[in-house]
């Protein structure tokens, strides 16, 4: 089994890829079209971060590639359908930055709280500005978080520890964590929080979810932060809110424009106003999240070449089955019609194969089944599974 590892990837996932028995081959920087078109055949892993693309034409240049990894949290780089279409997994790395994310929004909620970046700004001028005006604690102050997944609701536990009281509002039902409450509707968190941090997902009803009515409606010189997604807010509006004094402090970390690398010139209406944190869009860039991924990631990777798992996979139907030392496994990736596993299970009870364990999941226009049997599976069964017409992708395990 052999893996192409671009784009710098963390040292900690190519240790346990290489740990599982799979060759290696790193390229510091990312490959353009033509360039991973020529160097995909015979590699079964890919592992990118952003700024590969993984093409139609890649994907059709790539007979062997069973995997691909986005050691990343986004997979906008990668045709998931039709690596879903060829059979080819996809994994990313969703939750490996969550923790770095929901320490930055503390230090800036403390930063905001004790305008601490314009306080470091007059030192650096010269000017010694002592003076407790217009600086709070956190503790006993309200929090309320927009959109309580991964980010939000880790962000809800730290927040408490702080002594904050958090109110949240998601548009699905969730748990409340610790002594969060939960807001029915944005309106109502709007009203009782003197912090709201936004942690939404990008689906496209979230453009412009907070602008000018929404600042309005927020409690007089409260603070307001976004670390999600830089289409949620209007920056003018927010702009006007804090010129205003309505809004006492802002921390904005993602932008609907960005840079695409680092060097590039960036502009933003937010620039020049006291109390207002920009940073590059570096909520998750911390050594350990880079770390995490690499683990994650390549487990994923190791764990579908050995044994066909795909849980968490973002673009095949989810299914674990536990390795039985000895069996053999058919991994059958299939289109999703009616009788389709009758028809698999046809072609083994012919060949007289006795099924010791089987595991389904479906997912859209897709099937995945692992058939796990005793001894090896002939090559002319294989071949009878492979000319099924449903079959989009066939691999064995020998046990
Ligand atoms: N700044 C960074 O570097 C950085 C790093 C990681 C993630 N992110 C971004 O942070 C955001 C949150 O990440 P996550 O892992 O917690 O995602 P998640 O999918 O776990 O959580 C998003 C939550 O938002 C809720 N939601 C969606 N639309 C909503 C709306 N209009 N009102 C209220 N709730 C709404 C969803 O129901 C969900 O619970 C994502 O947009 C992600 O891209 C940014």
């Amino acid at each position: 089994m052999k893996a192409l590892l671009l784009e710098n990837i963390h040292p900690e996932g190519i240790r346990l890829l290489t740990e599982r028995g799979v060759e290696v081959e790193t390229v510091v920087g990312a490959l353009d079209e033509a360039e991973l078109v020529a160097r995909l055949p015979g590699v079964q892993l890919l592992g990118i971060r952003s700024k590969t693309n993984v093409t139609r034409a890649a994907l059709d240049a790539a007979p062997d590639l069973l995997a691909v990894g986005a050691f990343c949290i986004g997979t906008n780089q990668i045709d998931l359908a039709t690596a879903a279409e060829r059979g080819v997994a996809v994994f990313n790395a969703p939750f490996s930055n969550t923790r770095s994310v929901v320490e930055l929004v503390i230090a800036e909620i403390i930063a905001l709280a004790r305008h601490l970046t314009d306080k470091n700004a007059a030192m650096h001028a010269g000017v010694w500005d002592k003076s407790a005006k217009g600086a709070h604690e956190v503790r006993g102050r309200t929090l309320g978080i927009v959109g309580y997944g991964n980010i939000g609701s880790q962000l809800s536990v730290v927040a408490e520890a702080l002594g904050m009281t958090v109110y949240y509002y998601d548009v699905a039902d969730k748990l409340a964590l610790g002594n969060a409450q939960r807001c029915a509707t944005l309106d109502e968190l709007l009203e009782v929080a003197e912090t709201v941090s936004l942690h939404v997902d990008g689906r496209p009803g979230n453009a412009g979810l907070f602008g000018a009515e929404q600042f309005a409606k927020m409690r007089p010189r409260s603070l307001f932060l976004n670390l999600c997604r830089g289409i949620v807010v209007d920056h003018d509006a927010l702009r006007d809110s804090l010129l205003s004094g309505h809004l006492a402090g802002a921390a904005m970390d993602v932008f609907a424009s960005e840079p695409k690398a680092s060097g590039e010139g960036f502009t933003s209406v937010l620039q020049g106003i006291p109390n207002v944190i920009l940073t590059p869009h570096v909520g998750g860039s911390t050594q350990e999240a880079q770390e995490d991924i690499g683990r994650y990631v390549a487990t994923k990777l190791g764990d579908y070449a050995n044994g066909g798992a795909t849980s968490m996979s973002v673009n095949l139907p989810q299914v674990v089955a536990a390795v039985e030392p000895g069996r053999s496994r058919i991994l059958h990736v299939h289109r999703n019609v009616p009788g389709v596993l009758a028809r698999v299970n046809t072609v083994l009870g012919d060949a007289g194969v006795n099924i010791e364990g089987q595991t389904l999941s479906t997912r859209g226009e897709l099937g995945y089944v692992i058939t796990d049997t005793v001894g090896p599976v002939r090559p002319e069964l294989a071949e009878r599974l492979r000319d099924l017409p449903e079959t989009v992708r066939l691999r064995v395990l020998a046990g």
